[in-house]
Order: structure tokens, then C-alpha cells, then sequence
């Protein structure tokens, strides 16, 4: 799995090389990661990239012709164009999934007030927002995107992390866990977790998630109810 991230900010969205399990996955090729500077696409002489918008208003919007340049530079037949705005589809666990699917995901991040919609609406696949408020910009949900993508690439989590245990994988938030000590400051682990009988633990996980979303995110079980 390939990703080209085009930003205004490239050496910030290249942190993630230096960064936990997504690091060590670049760089045991598990993904691939890049990181284009818009600005290098710019015709201006000052690698202007910004400007006024028709019909006036506050600020200013990206040009269409650098990103354009910029998606032209990195993009191939199975590529599929993101955008990352408030105004998107709003990622969830499902939408994580089918992204996982994809061989080259091309993430176009915003700035200012935004982009001329002639890019949005002539070369973007999709537009995903990360939540129902704003940012000043879309590394961060395009980091976010690459961050969540990725646990489903093989190999990219170790054995002993399970995407299927997590919380949202079914729908559900996941059950309480446990390490040693035994007995922390006078509380004590849940007794069945100590009992050897699998059988009764892998009940007792399940209840315990069921109820856990039921006091955390009871929409999440009208959401799975109405499907
Ligand atoms: N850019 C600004 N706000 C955003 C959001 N909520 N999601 C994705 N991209 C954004």
C-alpha cells in the first residue's frame, strides 16, 4: 500500500517515518509513504500557491493548477484521489476498512479557505472528513487516515495485536483488560480472568463489551440494530 500525501507541509507529514509501528512499517516496506510539496508546482515566482477569491469574501483559496501539477506527479491507474475537508464522508471503522482495500491512496490536503472547487469536483474520488469540527489543515486528518489504514495492512501489527479485538471492529467498544499486579492499591483483577477457563473468559469479554458500549456509546448498538 502506497501513500502520497500533497501538502503545503511536507517535512510535518513525513513525522510519521520517525513514529511507533507506522515508522517501523515504512521502513520494513510494509507501506510506503510520500510526501510532495505542492509548492514545488507552483508557476509564481515568490512559489505562491494562494489566492483571492472570485465573488470576494475573507482569506484566500488554493489555486487549482499546483494541485492539479501535484496529483498529475504521483498519480497511476489504480490511484484514488482523497481529499480531507470538514465536508466529507466522516471516517469510521467501515470506511477505514474499505480504504484498506486500496493500492495507492492519494491524500490532497487544504489550507486557507480552502480549495477551488474545480479540483474537487473534476479529480477528487472522495472527500473524508475526520469529524464534525474544523482544523487549519488536512495533514492531521491525513495522518490520522494513514495511522488507522495502515493497522489493517499486513504485517504492520505485531502478532500480539489483534485488529479483531479492538474496539469498533464489530461494532462494539472493547472489554476491559487487566496486567500484573494482581491486586493494585487494594483493587483486585476480575476473577474470572484468573480462572483458566477460556471458555468463561471469552464469555465474560463479550458481556463486558456488550455493556461497556451500552453505557459508553449506546448509539453504536442502535447503529448495528438498525442494520
Ligand atoms: N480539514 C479541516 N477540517 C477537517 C476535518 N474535520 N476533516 C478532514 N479534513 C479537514
Amino acid at each position: 500500500m502506497r501513500f502520497d500525501v500533497l501538502t503545503l507541509f511536507p517535512e510535518f507529514v513525513l513525522g510519521l517515518q520517525s513514529y511507533g509501528l507506522i515508522g517501523k512499517a515504512i521502513e520494513a516496506g510494509r507501506i510506503e509513504l510520500g510526501s510532495i510539496d505542492i509548492r514545488n508546482f507552483s508557476r509564481d515566482k515568490h512559489r505562491r500557491v494562494d489566492d483571492a477569491i472570485f465573488g470576494g469574501g475573507p482569506g484566500m483559496l488554493m489555486t487549482p493548477e499546483p494541485i492539479y501539477e501535484s496529483i498529475q506527479s504521483c498519480r497511476r491507474a489504480e490511484s484514488k484521489v482523497l481529499f480531507l475537508s470538514p465536508q466529507g464522508r466522516v471516517l469510521d471503522q467501515a470506511l477505514v476498512q474499505e480504504l484498506a482495500q486500496e493500492e495507492h491512496l492519494i491524500l490532497l490536503c487544504g489550507h486557507y479557505e480552502g480549495i477551488d472547487q474545480r479540483i474537487i469536483d473534476h479529480y477528487v474520488d472522495m472527500e473524508v472528513s475526520i469529524g464534525d469540527y474544523v482544523l487549519t489543515g488536512g495533514e492531521i486528518p491525513a495522518m490520522v487516515l494513514i495511522d488507522s489504514i495502515s493497522r489493517f495492512i499486513d504485517g504492520v501489527l505485531g502478532n500480539e495485536e489483534s485488529v479483531t479485538e479492538d474496539s469498533h471492529y464489530d461494532g462494539l467498544l472493547k472489554y476491559p483488560v487487566y496486567t500484573r499486579p494482581r491486586v493494585f492499591q487494594g483493587h483486585e483483577v476480575p476473577e474470572v480472568l484468573l480462572s483458566g477457563d477460556h471458555g468463561r473468559i471469552e464469555a465474560w469479554r463479550q458481556e463486558q463489551s456488550l455493556e461497556v458500549t451500552r453505557q459508553k456509546r449506546p448509539d453504536l448498538l442502535k447503529k448495528s440494530s438498525d442494520n
